[in-house]
């Protein structure tokens, strides 16, 4: 543990977001490994006289925010750590960095099923960190919740933040290639939630290194046109969902109107397209007949 005086901290705060970086990415190192979080930062600052109490010294965190601009690994790798909502999540790089816009597929199921006692059964597939499934069952208690990946390794992250996030035993973890490992779930889902890799393949080349690089590609690359799991996920999900059951997906920036078109030749209704904070279509969700 570190004391310091809040100016002499903020000074060297001014130095190291002076080299690169943003204030998000610091946030994060000062929380996950300085033990400091922005709220507390805000006390501190009304009161400069007082002393803040580090976790680690400044020189453990300045290496690991030198790492960062260099190397340009995302900070949530280098902290093992990301926020998402309320949740604080751990995260290698076996699991995508669960995004802040895909925050919004939860406010959609809350709109859609408003009822926190709600008695539903929801698959998300393609879970990863386990973000949402672990946000739907914290938020619906009553609910069944099936998260599912194609890669162990996410899994077994995803479980273990379930295990650090919740004393609920609601939500179970499968393991296979989209729907396959839910066949006895057969015409039982109320809600199906993917936010699958969608990225095409040219976009994919040119991605930021911070992204390419450390990213698991298996959670970005959606085929030539970006729309391969889309459409198998799609095609299949008559099989899984109850009738008039919920499907919502989450695609890239331009990806919504194709996206309703393949929903609206699987015999989808009450399709619509959701935008995010930044005005774009983001999400596309519709019910089976
Ligand atoms: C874009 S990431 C989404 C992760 C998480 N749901 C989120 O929103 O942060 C897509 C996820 O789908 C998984 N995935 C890719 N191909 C899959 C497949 N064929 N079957 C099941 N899951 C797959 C990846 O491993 C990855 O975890």
């Amino acid at each position: 543990m570190l004391c310091i005086s809040v100016k002499e901290f903020l000074s060297w705060k001014k130095k190291q977001l002076s080299k690169g970086g943003d204030q998000q990415s610091f946030a994060v190192l000062l929380d996950c490994i300085g033990g400091v979080s922005n709220n507390d930062l805000n006390l501190k600052i009304i009161n400069p006289k007082e002393n803040l109490h580090l976790k680690k010294n400044l020189e453990f965190l300045e290496a690991i925010w030198n790492d960062h601009l260099i190397n340009s690994c995302p900070i949530q790798y280098l902290c093992g750590i990301t926020f998402w909502r309320d949740l604080k999540l751990k995260v290698t790089n076996k699991v995508l960095i669960p995004r802040p816009e895909t925050e919004l597929i939860v406010d959609i199921v809350f709109n859609i099923f408003r009822s926190k006692s709600e008695n539903l059964i929801f698959a998300e597939l393609g879970t990863g960190s386990g973000a949402i499934s672990i946000a739907l069952s914290l938020a619906y208690p009553l609910c069944e919740g099936l998260a599912t990946d194609i890669d162990q390794d996410a899994l077994e992250i995803a479980t273990e933040n379930y295990v650090n996030s919740s004393k609920q035993s609601n939500l179970k973890f499968y393991c296979g290639n989209w729907w396959t490992p839910l066949e006895r779930f057969k015409g039982k889902l109320d809600l199906v939630i993917s936010n699958p890799p969608y990225i095409p393949r040219d976009t994919y080349e040119k991605l930021p290194k911070e992204v390419k690089n450390f990213e698991p590609k298996v959670a970005l690359l959606g085929g030539e046109d970006g729309l391969r799991h889309i459409r198998q996920i799609i095609k299949q999900a008559p099989l899984f969902l109850k009738e008039k059951g919920w499907l919502i997906l989450e695609n890239h920036f331009d990806q919504s109107e194709k996206v309703k078109q393949i929903l609206i030749k699987n015999k989808f209704t009450s399709i619509e397209i959701v935008k995010d904070l930044s005005g774009i279509g983001r999400f596309t969700i519709g019910r089976y007949k």
